[in-house]
């Protein structure tokens, strides 16, 4: 299975050689009977979760990231996902979600994402069995124009949690953002700060998330995945609602994004997957990650504005390194 393609000098895609894959896929997990927490800590699990949920431990996942298959006709590798109704699209997720409640700690949290057309399903689902705290829109920057209806450009996360009592820590996500209308008190900047790349303000995060680029080919998180959410997107779930040592779920892990950032930030992890190839990416990933620990867009404890002056010139300075461009270009 040859997963390099020839690929254009800026095109920072993961690239996997084939001769990696056997040592790659040699760290991938399957079980068929009941599990500790202590064998599967920090894997990917290679098995359709359905096959799989019941020999998972109970009561010890912080942190329960699901990123499903949307309610949409789509090939993810060899296997492709038919749209249905919603009925049975609530169906279908609610007979896996269930099995996955009773692995929750007592004040876990549970972030599931959608688009416009499975939200209401998946709010349905999780209003029966969880607090619903809050639903994150995030403006996805890039989508397809349509002639007869609005551009397709935003998905919802629903912020859930177990229980009443649960941890977050607001301060971890906070906004670095450009001022517009820097006012002054007695000659004195009012909340923001000038530095060496401007004037910026640190804020508290909304549930409007305007921040977020979708992985491309000059990003270095980005793989082939269908797909792949942004390593930045995740980073912000992790840091709020979860401790460092904490345990992260990802049961639709695909190119492995919750666990890659869950090990940037000292979390522990585990991801499950039905398809080979985007195991393997996931484990390429964790590899590049045991050196690489930048997020793109979080530098110095804060979110920084997509393309702020900083994100682009420290991008800058990386692609210089990496393929000498003349930086005035
Ligand atoms: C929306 S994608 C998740 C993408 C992921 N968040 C990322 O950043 O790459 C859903 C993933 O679920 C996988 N999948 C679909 N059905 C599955 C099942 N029953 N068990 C395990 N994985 C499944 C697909 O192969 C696909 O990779």
């Amino acid at each position: 299975m040859s997963m390099s393609k020839e690929k254009k000098a800026y095109n920072r895609t993961i690239k996997i050689e084939d001769e990696e894959i056997p040592s790659i896929k040699s760290r991938l997990l399957q079980i068929n009977s009941k599990q500790n927490l202590e064998d599967i800590i920090n894997k990917t699990i290679y098995q359709p979760l359905e096959e799989i949920v019941n020999f998972l431990p109970e009561e010890c996942i912080d942190l329960l990231f699901i990123d499903p298959p949307y309610n949409l006709s789509k090939k993810y590798g060899n296997t492709k996902f038919n749209e249905m109704n919603n009925n049975e699209y609530e169906k279908w997720f609610e007979g896996w979600f269930v099995k996955l409640i009773p692995l929750l700690k007592e004040e876990a949290s549970v972030y599931v994402c959608c688009d416009w057309r499975n939200s209401s399903a998946v709010f349905n689902v999780l209003q029966s069995y969880l607090n619903i705290q809050n639903r994150i829109t995030w403006e996805r920057e890039k989508g397809r124009g349509a002639l007869h209806n609005w551009k397709n450009n935003s998905e919802d996360i629903w912020f859930c949690t177990k229980s009443k009592k649960y941890y977050f820590d607001v301060e971890s996500v906070k906004l670095k953002r450009k001022v517009i209308a820097p006012y002054k008190i007695d000659n004195e900047p009012k909340d923001w700060e000038e530095t060496e790349d401007g004037k910026f303000r640190i804020t508290f995060p909304s549930n409007l998330w305007t921040d977020i680029s979708i992985p491309f080919w000059s990003m270095p998180e980005n793989t082939d995945h269908p797909t792949q959410k942004p390593e930045k997107l995740l980073a912000k779930i992790i840091l709020a609602s979860s401790k460092e040592n904490d345990v992260v779920l990802d049961p639709f892990v695909g190119s492995g994004t919750t666990s890659v950032v869950a090990k940037k930030l000292n979390r522990n992890f585990i991801g499950i997957e039905q398809e080979e190839k985007y195991c393997i990416y996931t484990e390429k990933r964790l590899l590049i990650a045991e050196t690489d620990k930048t997020i793109q867009g979080y530098f110095n404890g804060v979110f920084w504005e997509r393309n702020s002056l900083h994100d682009q010139k420290k991008e800058k300075m990386k692609l210089h390194e990496t393929f000498r461009l003349d930086l005035k270009e």
